[in-house]
């Protein structure tokens, strides 16, 4: 039997970092109010020449040679994003031919924050089927660019980044496998007004700003994160005491506490990162996955659950063995 590996993490951010004091001189907001609701203390905004496929490419070449690994090596590529450099073609394929990939296959996956659980869960399927062997799993993205910067109910919580995991195929191995133990996606489209980009090709035909009922995506977020978490406990037969790390979507730190609460996760399990680079949508996992890899707090062997919900809704859960 075929399992999903990590082989190796690596991450990207915008050169410049964007502090809550910096945004009080442009927007009617404070420091204080920002991180009091949100936790958020600073983001990195993307700047001339930054786009979501440079910053993908450089999360891939960080997670390439965390791997030891050669852009030859990968023959799948899938990046989450809700933000590409253009409507096409897909940022993956940018990303390939920006490392020099000519083989294999390379597409985009929409599903906003909850991307790169979908892309990760997806890439898995190929990879447990035989199919591909090495798969760059990215989340990219620079939401700085579809922000209303006059509306301060949003533009306060999101910041830029990238992060990309290296999965690779192989035959499980003793008791306690390494790799993707199992993952849960859900989605319901009748949420669409909660939050959402009010632009696109095929209506306005412009790029749109993100609208976004706060108070109602809060409450969906924490009943329906905590539901599917629970299922894919039960998937990966484990509880949630068996976990060593929780490494949840970053979109906002009461949102992490109330769900690793309800499982009673304790605080010194929960790795976060909203802090320090804001709500990054399908980039916030992969990004807080490579800060905790890199301060060693994530190691071979550990078990670790990952959590995150967009828009549309869209939602899901995995469990990966380091
Ligand atoms: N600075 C100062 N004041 C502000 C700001 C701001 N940036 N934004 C809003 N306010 C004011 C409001 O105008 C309001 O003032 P009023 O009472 O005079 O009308 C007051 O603060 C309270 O506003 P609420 O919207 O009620 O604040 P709330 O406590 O609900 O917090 C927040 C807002 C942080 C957005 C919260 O609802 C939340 O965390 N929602 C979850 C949404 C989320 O995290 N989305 C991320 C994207 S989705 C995802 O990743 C899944």
């Amino acid at each position: 039997r075929l399992r999903a590996v990590v082989k190796g993490v690596g991450s990207a951010l915008p050169k410049r970092c964007v502090t809550n004091k910096e945004l009080e001189k442009t927007v009617d907001t404070n420091d204080a109010w920002i991180v009091q609701r949100t936790g958020i203390m600073q983001r990195y905004i993307a700047g001339e020449g930054e786009t979501t496929s440079t910053l993908g490419i450089a999360a891939a070449r960080a997670a390439l040679d965390n791997a030891g690994l050669a852009p030859d090596d990968i023959d799948l590529i899938v990046c989450a994003t809700s933000t590409p450099d253009y409507t096409f073609p897909s940022t993956a394929t940018m990303i390939q031919a920006g490392l020099g990939i000519t083989r294999g296959v390379a597409f985009d996956l929409q599903a906003v924050c909850a991307g790169f659980v979908f892309a990760m869960s997806t890439a898995e399927k190929f990879l447990i089927s035989g199919s591909h062997k090495r798969a760059l799993v990215i989340g990219a993205e620079t939401f700085s660019r579809i922000l209303d910067w006059e509306d301060r109910t949003t533009c306060v919580l999101f910041g830029d980044g990238a992060g990309a995991l290296v999965l690779e195929a192989q035959e499980e191995e003793g008791e306690r496998p390494s790799g993707v133990l199992a993952t849960c996606l859900r989605s319901d489209g009748r949420h669409r007004a909660k939050l959402y980009v009010d632009g696109g090709p095929s209506t306005t035909r412009t790029v749109g700003y993100l609208r976004m009922e706060g108070k109602e995506v809060f409450r969906f977020a924490v009943g329906q994160v905590t539901d599917v978490m629970a299922d894919t406990f039960a998937s990966a037969n484990i509880t949630a005491a068996d976990l060593d790390w929780f490494v949840p979507h970053q979109a906002n730190r009461r949102i992490i506490d109330a769900s690793a609460q309800k499982f009673g996760i304790p605080p010194e399990k929960v790795v976060t990162t909203v802090q320090d680079h804001g709500n990054t949508s399908a980039a916030s996992i992969p990004l807080a996955l490579s800060v905790a890899c890199e301060d060693g707090r994530i190691k071979p062997g550990d078990l670790v659950m990952i959590e995150a919900i967009g828009g549309g809704f869209t939602w899901g859960a995995a469990v990966i063995r380091w």
